[in-house]
């Protein structure tokens, strides 16, 4: 990593101070650092705390005579091999989208020719509002790159989304965008969200899944340098950058676009499928009659992971299965990694609070080599530690 430089732009929020925790990974990993330190930044931040840590000089001026003799802001904004902003903030991503160059990162943000990585940092509020939403799919369609934001208690007071990811998130992001990552070449397929397996035209059967875990191990996949195909149920996530998408509805639906997608090198199968569809979707509305209410007869729906575990001659060489149970989560995982012919299960106990829809998960890994329980972490966290489990297990 000696050779590879990264250009920082440390944005005005409370999370800059994170920055400087990246900055020290950065360095550590031998990757040079050269900051621009926005006027805000320099609020939360001072220059030379993040000078010190990055062993190289702040910039700050777009005009100032001693930078631009000693590198012109054009040659700067291409001094490196990756691009990083972080905190992201909403003036930044704003500035960013419409291409202003009124001060030295906007200038820098446009005039680049290398990657860009941004990590927002705002109040939800801010984050939610349609102004930033368009702000981001912009800059996404302009092949931006972003990790997190993460959900949590904000510096502010609120809770929500919008809390700046993790130093090790985004050393790990950069790191995927600069070395390409440990699953560069490979192809993961990851199904998530739940399946809707239709009644008629208007009704559905369906279940609470958020697919945020599954969108996130997606995510995680891709910044670890996987090509990776998300099948994903009926959910409003955003698709995580770099990762194809491919919307189903059904269960069926869902088995036949994982089998289009193979060959692939690893399935992580996170969706929660529901288990049973009606035995006949009617092509017009049911409507109220003198019978009363319809008796709803239930066929049992393909189980996409057992598929694809046992599928010859593409069995994927790790196959990942999940368990949420509400009891007995050991033994039914132990139970659903030999009937389901899977590699390891990842199986988390879904009565506690917080972790259906919710930002954490405690989970535990279950195998034919035993047992390993993790800590309770974000589901960001937890993501990225299956998605490197997944790059030891092809290395
Ligand atoms: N799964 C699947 N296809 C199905 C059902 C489940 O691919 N039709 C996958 C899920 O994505 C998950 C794992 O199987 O990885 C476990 O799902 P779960 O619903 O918990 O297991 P079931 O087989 O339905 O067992 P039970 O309902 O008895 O807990």
């Amino acid at each position: 990593m000696s050779e590879k430089r990264v250009l920082l732009i440390v944005g005005g929020g409370i999370a800059a101070y994170k920055t400087l925790e990246l900055t020290r990974l950065l360095r550590k990993a031998g990757v040079g650092v050269r900051p621009i330190l926005t006027q805000a930044g320099a609020q939360f931040v001072t220059p030379l705390s993040l000078s010190a840590l990055a062993e190289d000089k702040v910039y700050s001026e777009l005009f100032s005579l001693t930078d631009e003799a000693e590198m012109g802001h054009i040659e700067l904004s291409r001094s490196a091999d990756l691009v990083v902003v972080a905190p992201a903030t909403a003036d930044l991503m704003a500035k960013a989208a419409n291409g202003l160059a009124g001060d030295l990162a906007a200038t820098t943000l446009l005039a680049t020719d290398k990657p860009v990585l941004m990590a927002p940092a705002m109040n939800v509020r801010m984050w939610e509002h349609a102004a930033t939403r368009r702000n981001l799919a912009t800059l996404k369609a302009d092949g931006v790159s972003f990790v997190g934001p993460d959900e949590g208690a904000m510096a502010c007071g609120e809770y929500g989304e919008g809390r700046m990811a993790e130093p090790a998130a985004i050393f790990d992001a950069i790191l995927g965008m600069l070395e390409g990552g440990p699953l560069k070449g490979k192809h993961v397929l990851v199904t998530a969200g739940p399946t809707a397996e239709a009644l008629d035209p208007v009704r559905v059967l369906t279940n609470r899944s958020s697919g945020k875990q599954g969108f996130a191990i997606a995510g995680a996949l891709a910044r670890l340098g996987a090509r990776v195909t998300l099948v994903a149920g009926p959910v409003s996530q955003p698709t995580p950058a770099g990762v194809s998408r491919v919307d189903i509805e059904s269960a069926r639906e869902m088995l036949a676009a994982c089998q289009a997608a193979l060959p692939a090198d690893a399935a992580v199968c996170v969706a929660a499928v529901a288990d049973w569809r009606p035995d006949e979707a009617y092509r017009i509305k049911l409507k109220k009659g003198r019978d009363g209410p319809p008796v709803l007869t239930l066929v049992e729906n393909p189980d996409i992971l057992a598929t694809l575990a046992a599928h010859t001659p593409q069995r994927p060489r790790v196959v990942v299965g999940f368990a949420a149970e509400t009891n007995d989560v050991e033994k039914h995982a132990r139970a659903k990694l030999t009937r389901k012919g899977c590699d390891w299960i990842v199986a988390n106990d879904v009565t506690q609070p917080g972790v259906m829809g919710g930002a954490d998960n405690t989970v535990m890994i279950v195998s034919k080599a035993g047992v390993e329980r993790w800590d309770r972490a974000g589901k960001d966290e937890v993501a990225m530690k299956i998605a490197r489990r997944i790059a030891q297990d092809l290395a």
